[in-house]
């Protein structure tokens, strides 16, 4: 695994413009900010409640019968590519408190890198055309072992500003900035959409998800590869965050990270990904022209400002507040067989509560300029404590005290103290149902973290990933691409953002996916 010094690092990329070679099969790059959080699988349960959150990005459409028509229909989409009405989501990342409830970790949103491999493709018809359905799922939410497609991995910054890449969420120390990432399958078998085992795309077969040789029969499509970020601070978590092994897990419980996957559900305008392959390939040179015009003209300003229209899920998913529990039927276990917390025991006889509602800015439960809110519609339904989850401690509750494996309907969102978007309810407050009510913990971003992303996207462009606003406050103005790169030639990138630590999403990003 690499490990090295990343201020090094980072001025060794700034002063060695021969770097950029490196990335001769990056075309283009998207910066998204989140569009919501909730248990929707348009995919995989479409029409239904999904088996677990989702960190969504995307077209503001979304809904939990998404396909590319209605995708199209969006108004906006939390992209700064303003032509990919298409969504993204993964499973939302935790953190769990020792007395065994649980956060949803602010993140950044995610990044996308549409790359194209060259290798191993045939020169007259380069990568083939997918349909407007396509959709595909990354990763392999059943995987108990080592992704042998080398699909999925974690990146982990650590106080020293040392990285790694693991197939796992590390144990051994805590990271300031963990990043689930992954490849999506680049092979395609020509003909389907999509097919319910996800066979109509194959990751390569030697091992090489980028750029590997595709299985007989199947062609080349561009490749996706996905970032979602998360720094790991108090203010990203809440009050009295404290690192502990095996404290994050992700939202269908599992805290290893082998079961990491993720879906995209294609809203570009027809043919736009191979249309961007032959605009931008310079055929005589045998290089892209990096944003090229054909890109740049879709270029807008990141999607801050776009707000969910679609579904929502009509519960509490821990944004603002300690949840007792993962919504779902999603006890928590390590996805390695080796562990004996393997195989994950579901809940028998769990019966769904929540139901699909519309998503309203009055209601909640959707992001607006990166600041995602829990769901506060008077039917908010909330998943009640597993008996035995909570990690002993000598102070705090046992998980005695709440009953096991059903989800409960609160006879009023107000009883979990979820009248307002940052609302906080006195500790100790217990509500009609005797479901305990949890303390609030701000998980609101603080305001002063600009963060400048990508340089792949042009001088002008707007680039932030979050946070941006705080409520209440006017919104901070955005540093331009140029100012970002004046302050990147110096030596210390802290002096862009005023700390190191804060540097988010496609900086960190394009520097670490091709290390
Ligand atoms: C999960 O199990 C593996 C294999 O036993 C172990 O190495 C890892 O530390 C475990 N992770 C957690 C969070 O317990
Ligand atoms: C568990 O700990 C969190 C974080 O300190 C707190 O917000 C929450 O109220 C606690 N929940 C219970 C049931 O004690």
């Amino acid at each position: 695994m690499h490990s090295t010094h990343l201020f090094g690092l980072l001025s060794a990329f700034a002063a060695t413009p021969a770097i950029v070679a490196a990335y001769d099969t990056l075309l283009f790059t998207e910066d998204f900010f989140p569009l919501i959080n909730t248990r929707l699988d348009p995919i995989v349960t479409p029409g239904k409640v999904s088996s677990h959150v989702h960190h969504v990005v995307g077209s503001s459409a979304f809904s939990a019968t998404q396909d590319h028509k209605l995708s199209q229909s969006g108004k906006c989409t939390t992209s700064n590519l303003n032509c990919d009405k298409s969504n993204y989501w993964t499973p939302q990342l935790y953190y769990k408190w020792k007395n065994g409830t649980y956060t949803a970790v602010t993140g950044d949103g995610m990044t996308n890198y549409w790359k194209y491999p060259l290798t191993n493709t045939d020169e007259a018809n380069p990568f083939a055309e997918i349909p407007d359905d396509f959709r595909m799922l990354a990763g392999d939410v059943k995987r108990d072992d080592f992704d042998v497609n080398k699909a999925v991995s974690f990146l982990c910054v650590d106080a020293q500003y040392s990285y790694d890449y693991t197939d796992y969420m590390p144990t051994d120390r805590e990271c300031l900035t963990l990043r689930p990432q992954l490849h999506f399958p680049e092979c395609w078998n020509g003909v389907d959409s999509y097919k319910e085992d996800n066979s109509h795309v194959a990751y390569p077969v030697d091992a090489n998800p980028e750029g590997g040789k595709c299985p007989d029969g199947y062609k080349k499509i561009p490749h996706l590869f996905m970032e979602s970020t998360y720094h790991i601070k108090t203010e990203n978590i809440g009050e009295g965050y404290e690192w502990y092994p095996g404290c994050f897990v992700l939202a269908n419980g599992d805290n290893h990270g082998f079961s990491l996957h993720a879906d995209w559900l294609n809203g570009f305008p027809t043919n736009f990904l191979t249309d961007a392959f032959h605009q931008c390939y310079d055929k005589a040179s045998g290089e892209f022209t990096k944003d090229c015009q054909f890109i740049q003209q879709y270029r807008g300003d990141i999607g801050r400002d776009c707000v969910s229209e679609g579904d929502v899920v009509n519960e509490l998913v821990g944004q603002h507040f300690a949840i007792p529990a993962l919504p779902g039927n999603n006890p928590e276990y390590n996805s390695s067989k080796l562990s004996d917390n393997y195989p994950k025991k579901e809940i028998p006889g769990y019966t769904e509560q929540a139901s699909i509602v519309k998503a309203t800015e009055q209601n909640g439960g959707l992001c607006n300029q990166g600041v995602c809110t829990d769901y506060k519609g008077n039917d908010a339904v909330i998943q009640q404590q597993q008996a035995g989850n909570a990690i002993p401690t000598s102070s705090g509750p046992t998980s005695s005290a709440v009953s096991a494996g059903t989800a409960v309907q609160a006879s009023s969102a107000a009883d979990y103290g979820v009248t307002s978007a940052v609302a906080t309810p006195e500790l100790g407050q217990t509500s009609s149902t005797g479901a305990p009510v949890e303390s609030a913990v701000t998980g609101i971003p603080t305001s002063d973290t600009l963060r400048p992303t990508n340089g792949d996207l042009g001088s002008d462009a707007t680039m932030s990933i979050l946070p941006i606003t705080t409520p209440g406050e006017p919104a901070k103005e955005l540093p331009t691409m140029a100012a970002i790169q004046i302050g990147v030639a110096g030596d210390d990138p802290a002096s862009v953002s005023g700390n190191g630590n804060r540097w988010g999403g496609g900086r960190w990003s394009r520097m670490f996916s091709r290390v």
